[in-house]
Order: C-alpha cells, then structure tokens, then sequence
C-alpha cells in the first residue's frame, strides 16, 4: 500500500476495478460474490442502472451548489423520506458519524431550550455510532475510545437490550434527554434485541420527556425486512439517523426529526457545504425509486429467511457454532472462538464476508441478489466454516 496513506486502515492487497449486480471483479478478472455490499452501503448492488444514469445524468448537469441556495432535489428526497418513515424534517450530511452528530446537537439544543445544564444522553454498551468526537464517545466500545481522551461528556452507557438497566436510571437524579440506540447492534455483533425493546425506550423516553433518537445507519432503507428497522416494532422515534445505502455509494447522511425534535434547528444553527447537494440527492431519489418499484423490503425479507433456513440447515450440528440469526438481509453466524481468519478464507473461495466483534461473521449482502446467489453463499460460507471447525 502506499506509504502516502494514513495508516488507519489495514486493507487487503486485493483490488476490485469493477463491479456489477452483486459481483466484484479484481484485476487478474476474478469474479468474487459480494456478501458485504461495502459494509451494508450497495443494497442496489453494484453499477446498478438506474443509480449509474442518474449519477451521470445529473454530474453532466450540476454537481454542486450549496445549501445557500434551493435546492429542488433535495427537498424532494426530504419529502420521500418522510414520507417513508413517518418523520417530519430532514437534514442531509455526507456520512452515518455526520448524521448522528446532527442527532446528538439536535438533543444538545433540546436541554439549552429547556434550561437543562448537565444533559445527559444515554447510549448502549457495544453501540457503535461513528469516529468524529461526539460520535466515538457516544459509542459503547472502548477500542474506538482509545487515545482519544478527553471524550465529550453527556453520554451514559448501559448494557444494550436491558429494559431493568434503563429502567433503574428512573431512580437516579440525572438529567436525561435522549436515549440513542440501534435498533439491532451491527458493528457490536448484529445482536438483534428482544421484541418490545425499543417500545420500552418510547415508554421511558416518555416518562422522562427526553427524546428516542434510532441510528438506522446500518439497518435503514430496506435492508432488515421494512424500510426502516424501527417498524419491525411500531414505534415511532423523535430522531432517525441514515446514510450507508441511502446513496447506494455516493456519500450521503440524513437526520430525521419528529415532533418537538423537529424545530430545533433554526437558521446558523448546524450546516455542512455538501450536504445534500444535487448529485447525492440525485443518487439517492434514484435508490428510493428502485426500491419503491421492486419492493425490495419484501425481498430482503425473503432472501434473509433463505439465507437464515439454509444456514441452520446446512450447518446444523457443526460443533463450534454458538448462533445462527438474523433480521431480513442483516446477518450474523456466530462462533465459540474468534474467527478472524475467515475473511481470508472466504476470500480464496471468492466470497465476500465481513468478521466483526471478534467471533460474529457478518453479512449484508445485496437486496437484488437472485435465489440462486444466495444459495452459492450458503454452500460456498458454510464450507469454509465446517473446514475452518475441523
Ligand atoms: C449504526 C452505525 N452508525 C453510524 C455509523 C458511522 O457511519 P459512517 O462510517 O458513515 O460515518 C456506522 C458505520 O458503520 C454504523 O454502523
């Protein structure tokens, strides 16, 4: 790799030059199956056509103008959005940290308008949330804490899917704002909380007049069944965070807002230069038109239930193997041992996984992946792992 690069990364040496649907091409001309989708961002796969001609369509138009300006794509992508979520206001930045950075400020402002000095937010133990100051300390994970003292202050970690750990701070004299949460931990392992989870967070944050703020950034726009996670549970948020697949690739983040979260920001009171310019709007008005018309939350549905039986079938019985789950297209076979090694492994077999948490293989593969893709995952992953076991 090149020494010009930060060293923050570790990737490996492959390259991908082109891609197409749910394939990757390196530059020997392999073909590699994407179980990823570039860590949950190209639910439409890749170079999908409609995204490729509304991209190319719109850089021969305009680019870029800046929010000092109307900008007619993005007000239209706002509308679709709420429209889709149930929310009311939008604001566009370029990445799931942005988004839930705009969250945190949005809970930040609620506390200054109501006098509150110390606001507490509270955040779950293995969250993850994103790598700017706020963000990472609002995470639940030390590795990503590490170095960067001093944190920002005002965030509370308990442990995630604990309704009695949530309940217990009723007892305490703090003051409460918000409470931040993913509706399934991905990065923490895609542990998939008990049903009534998120409508014990509404009850509390009712109680307590702070508001519920849902980071969809992995779990939105289509990819665990239904548009958003949240209403696997028919609760409605004060706050829901997106980006990854929203653009399909093209950089793009959105916090939504409902309610009294939604007018809190006032004119100089947050801002980003590129934040929904034309071509990321663009790109992603055309990822919502595609999974409008091919009603892809049902299919995720369904290749996710494909996915999870094959799973369970083929790899009944295999000793080492502590966990099978999964929620539409988001999935997680856990291991008793770490499993680092399986990336690499995967990869000489030509598939796509990720390994997170340590001991969770990972899989987010595209929505407009056919039966029998999802099939060759199955047969080719679950070798991999029965050899990997024995
Ligand atoms: C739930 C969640 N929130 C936030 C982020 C951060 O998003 P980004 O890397 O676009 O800043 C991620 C990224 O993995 C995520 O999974």
């Amino acid at each position: 790799m090149s020494t010009a690069l930060m060293s923050n990364y570790q990737p490996l040496s492959i390259e991908f030059i082109n891609g197409s649907g749910a394939w990757l091409t390196d530059t020997q001309g392999q073909r590699y199956l994407d179980a990823l989708s570039g860590i949950a961002v190209c639910g439409l796969g890749h170079a999908h056509p409609a995204v490729q001609a509304a991209i190319a369509d719109q850089a021969a138009n305009l680019i870029h103008t800046s929010n000092l300006y109307r900008i007619p794509l993005q007000e239209k992508l706002a509308e679709k959005l709420v429209q889709h979520s149930g929310m009311e206001k939008v604001f566009f930045g370029n990445s799931g940290a942005e988004a839930n950075e705009a969250a945190i400020k949005l809970a930040r402002l609620y506390a200054n308008n109501s006098n509150i000095a110390n606001p507490v937010i509270v955040v779950m133990e293995k969250s993850f949330h994103g790598r700017t100051m706020a963000t990472l300390s609002a995470t639940g994970n030390a590795k990503v804490h590490k170095g960067f003292n001093p944190l920002v202050e005002g965030f509370l970690h308990i442990p995630y899917n604990d309704v009695g750990a949530l309940n217990e701070l009723s007892d305490k004299d703090l003051n409460i704002v918000a409470v931040m949460v993913e509706p399934i931990l991905g990065e923490g392992g895609v542990i998939i909380p008990d049903a009534g989870y998120l409508q014990a967070i509404r009850t509390f944050c009712d109680q307590h007049d702070s508001l519920m703020m849902i980071d969809e950034v992995q779990t939105g726009m289509c990819r665990t069944g239904k548009w958003f996670a949240f209403q696997h549970e028919g609760v409605m948020p004060d706050v829901l965070t997106l980006a990854k697949a929203l653009g399909n690739g093209v950089p793009i983040g959105a916090c939504l807002a409902k309610g009294k979260a939604a007018e809190l920001f006032q004119p100089g009171s947050h801002g980003s230069t590129f934040g929904g310019n034309p071509l990321a709007s663009r790109a992603a008005l055309a990822v919502i038109e595609v999974l409008e018309a091919q009603q892809l939350e049902q299919r995720a549905t369904e290749l996710g239930n494909r996915l999870l039986d094959g799973f369970k079938q083929s790899l009944a019985g295999v000793k080492g193997i502590k966990d099978i789950r999964g929620k539409g297209l988001m999935l997680g076979i856990e291991l008793e041992q770490d499993c680092p090694e399986l990336v690499g492994l995967a990869l000489k077999e030509k598939l796509l996984i990720n390994v997170t948490s340590g001991n969770v293989i990972r899989l987010l593969p595209p929505l407009i992946m056919s039966d029998s893709e999802a099939d060759q995952i199955i047969s080719i992953l679950s070798d991999v792992i029965k050899a990997y076991l024995t």
